[in-house]
């Protein structure tokens, strides 16, 4: 193999804020600046048709939902990609029509794209595929990352994989327990930090510059490449077609980055006509990016954020400069919910069959809110992204159904019924 600094890519890093350039595999994550690093490429013509075709081949990169759309994402050729690539079949999540959801939130349509479908349960899953490749690519053997919970099993279990070894990061008391379990069943050495998210995340860029171990985390911009194949693939499954809306929730401020950035980088390529306009949903305990959005300012750090959508409780979102740019290129918006909102579009969501994790349920809270409020309009063809699967958080399914959580209505509620081990109890119960 030849030395990775000898190789010619067809990308730069340029910085976010500065617009200063890197070449395309410098060993940096941030610009001198400090801003974050944008891979801005020089793209080789590939078709719809061409990537129609790559949905009926047997090959692995053609099977992946990320690596399907290979020349947008990682452009290191087929050659290089067949023998690097850490994939496990990922993306290809189903797009759901979601009428019960629809019209508990006012509309008589709405699609959900279920990215909790993904190999270990979550969005993260397209990032992290691009991300460890790239880790492979550079010959790198430890990585690492800083998580609510999310990445740090996402990168677990590819690095395995992978054959790296994975360091993770994460707040004490503030992981939901099917991320945790991933974490350590996947053999990652577990740092559990008396801090908060965003304690750790500093901490992680610190050890990694310190000990020369790769980070993976969302400012990693190989990761946000990875993460565009979900609004690609979304586009697929609509017959190319782009939807009025694409909603989802921000937390670290990646996903939604990147989605916005493939987006523009296809419209730039004549590949679509029309770019869908974005909205970020953010709890009202942990929402930075709305208040500077609603002030047309800059983020500033929120100290202890807070909410039950563990996934999202983050304060000081690393990606939020890139984010506002997606937003102002996209005519997006930002909204916030509360975590009662949040609650209760889960109920909704779990009863329709779906299920999804909290944080992916303020896509369908923040739906409902930007339907009262006028924003999205009913005939308008919206398309909400959950993040994460249901049984990575199953404290909060089973606390609301049997009415545990300390300062929440249930309404919803699907309690268990407790019952004596006997024929006539069951059949008095069926009854009733
Ligand atoms: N939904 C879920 C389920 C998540 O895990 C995250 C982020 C988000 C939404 C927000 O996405 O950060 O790109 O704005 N989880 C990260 C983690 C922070 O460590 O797993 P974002």
């Amino acid at each position: 193999m030849s030395e990775p600094s000898a190789v010619e890519v067809p990308w730069e890093l340029v910085c976010a804020r500065c617009a200063q350039r890197y070449e395309g595999l410098a060993s940096r994550y941030r610009c001198d600046c400090g801003g974050t690093l944008d891979v801005v490429h020089e793209f080789s013509a590939v078709s719809l048709r061409t990537l129609d075709a790559r949905r009926s081949s047997r090959e692995p990169l053609d099977k992946s939902g990320v690596w399907r759309f290979r020349e947008f994402i990682l452009p290191l050729g087929d050659d290089t990609l067949q023998r690097c690539a850490v994939t496990r079949g990922e993306g290809n999540t189903h797009l759901y029509n979601a009428t019960s959801v629809a019209h508990e939130v006012g509309l008589d349509t709405l699609l959900l794209k279920h990215e909790g479908e993904n190999p270990t349960g979550s969005f993260k899953d397209r990032g992290m595929t691009a991300g460890m490749t790239m880790a492979k690519f550079l010959g790198a053997t430890q990585v690492a990352c800083a998580s609510t919970g999310n990445t740090s099993a996402s990168m677990a279990g590819y690095a395995q994989i992978g054959g790296l070894s994975p360091i993770v990061f994460i707040p004490e008391g503030k992981i939901a327990y099917g991320k945790l379990s991933q974490a350590l069943a996947y053999g990652a050495q577990t740092f559990q930090l008396e801090g908060d998210f965003d304690d750790a995340m500093r901490l992680v860029q610190e050890v990694c510059a310190a000990k020369g171990i790769y980070l993976l985390n969302s400012v990693n911009p190989f990761r946000i490449e990875g993460q565009k194949a979900i609004g690609f693939e979304l586009l697929e499954d609509l017959g190319w077609e782009v939807p009025d809306w694409i909603v989802l929730p921000g937390g670290n401020l990646g996903n939604n980055t990147a989605i916005a950035k493939g987006l523009m980088e296809w419209h730039a390529l004549g590949l679509i006509s029309r770019l869908p306009r974005i909205a970020v949903v953010q709890a009202a305990g942990a929402n930075p990016l709305y208040t500077a959005f609603t002030h047309g300012a800059d983020v500033e750090p929120v100290i202890g954020a807070d909410t039950i959508a563990t996934a999202i409780k983050i304060g000081n979102p690393i990606s939020w400069r890139k984010s506002l740019r997606g937003l102002a290129a996209t005519d997006g918006v930002v909204t916030e919910v509360s975590d009662a909102e949040i609650l209760d579009a889960k109920a909704i969501v779990d009863r329709a069959g779906i299920g999804a994790e909290p944080a992916s349920c303020a896509t369908v809270a923040g739906v409902r809110r930007l339907v009262a409020e006028g924003v999205i309009k009913k005939g308008q063809t919206v398309a909400g992204v959950l993040t994460g699967h249901l049984l990575k958080d199953p404290d909060v399914v089973v606390g609301y159904h049997s009415g545990t959580l300390e300062g929440f209505e249930n309404p919803r509620a699907n309690a268990p019924i407790r019952l004596p081990a006997e024929l006539e109890a069951i059949l008095d119960a069926l009854a009733r």
